[in-house]
């Protein structure tokens, strides 16, 4: 039976000896200077401060020395690693540093270099569109009129025939500003570029208005509070009902293609006498009423016509409110939705997204120039 170990064994305990843990303290700290990276660094600190590591090893070992032996050796042990410990905590500053200063080089973007990356947008289809209307107007020697979106009462309702207890002021809701004495409107319709036309010009007047028009109408798919309309008024000696229904075949064929012509139904407009609603060929099954499958067409519900506007004779009383001598002269006018318009010649179901900006949208445009 043996006795208890009381004697140092310099076998067992062999690396703990001084030489061997300051070797092993050497070699982890050289390792560490020379880790060129953090991944290097990784693998360095698992090799020389890991559980498996020469110095761990040697910790364990601690435990196995005689009593009187254990103080000094653990000393030993523990600088040793607290050294390694530093020098890798030192060393990981170090490389982290060095590793954000390389990456804030190798990625760092030059915002001047010219790139072929923009996008080149497109010009907005109620741009075109209005410019494509004035343009089909333009070159039968009518011109461009504009006027103010904030009008005032007058000239937005009395001037056309449309007096402050006229019934038709309630089909058009109005959007007023205050003080309500100063009677002051988002304009309604783009009518009132016609009184403003007459007052300003002396007929021969041919002109085309688009422009922007306010109601108090709900946001959806077919209705906006803001939307586009285009007027057209032709102030001249003669004028009559043919001159206004040839002016529109001729606008629809140039807007929608050969074929898609007008009709008039008998309506009443305060500023027109006779007046009429417009109506267009379908431009889908082009007045057939049925689509290629014999169904009945979407577009046009089996009418084989489209709503396009209003229109007629410029009433005598309009002339007369606007300085034009009504025994001499005498004109047509119409106007009609742009929006509604441009939905009926790209196929597009909402109005909203004529509205809302999207760039999507408009790129689709972009060719259309
Ligand atoms: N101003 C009318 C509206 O907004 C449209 C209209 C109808 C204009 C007949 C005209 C016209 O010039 O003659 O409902």
């Amino acid at each position: 039976m043996s006795g208890p170990n009381t004697d140092y064994d310099p076998v067992e305990v062999a690396a703990v000896s001084p030489a061997e843990v300051e070797a092993a303290r050497d070699a982890a700290l050289a390792a560490i200077a020379a880790a060129a990276d953090l991944e290097q660094l990784k693998a360095v600190r698992s090799e020389h401060a890991g559980d498996r590591s020469p110095l761990a090893l040697a910790n364990r070992e601690i435990g196995a020395l005689p009593p009187q032996a254990r103080k000094e050796a653990g000393q030993r042990v523990g600088q040793a690693r607290g050294a390694v410990n530093k020098a890798l905590a030192a060393r990981q500053v170090e490389l982290e540093a060095e590793n954000e200063a390389r990456i804030l080089v190798e990625e760092a973007v030059d915002v001047t270099l010219p790139t072929d990356r923009d996008p080149v947008g497109a010009r907005h289809p109620l741009t075109t569109g209005s410019e494509l209307i004035a343009d089909i107007f333009v070159a039968m020697g009518w011109e461009v009129a504009e006027g103010p979106v904030i009008e005032a009462e007058w000239l937005n309702f009395d001037a056309l025939n449309l007096g402050p207890d006229h019934p038709a002021r309630t089909m058009q809701d109005t959007f007023w500003t205050e003080p309500a004495d100063n009677h002051v409107v988002l304009r309604t319709h783009t009518s009132p570029v016609q009184a403003r036309t007459m007052l300003t010009r002396t007929p021969p007047i041919y002109v085309v208005c688009p422009g922007r028009v306010f109601r108090t109408d709900e946001y959806d798919a077919t209705h906006s509070p803001m939307f586009h309309q285009v007027e057209g008024l032709a102030i001249d000696e003669g004028i009559s009902m043919a001159h206004l229904k040839g002016t529109l075949d001729h606008f629809a064929t140039q807007m929608f293609g050969e074929g898609i012509t007008t009709r008039f139904r008998p309506s009443y407009f305060p500023f027109t006498e006779p007046s009429a609603e417009v109506d267009l060929v379908c431009f889908v099954c082009r007045g057939s009423q049925v689509n290629d499958e014999g169904e009945t067409c979407r577009t046009c519900r089996g009418e084989g016509w489209i709503e396009w506007g209003g229109c007629g004779i410029v009433n005598p009383r309009v002339l007369q409110a606007c300085g034009v001598d009504s025994s001499r002269y005498s004109g047509f006018a119409f106007g009609m939705g742009i929006d509604r318009t441009l939905m009926f010649r790209h196929g597009l179901e909402d109005l909203r997204t004529l509205f809302e900006g999207d760039v999507r949208f408009t790129t689709a445009f972009g060719s259309e120039l």
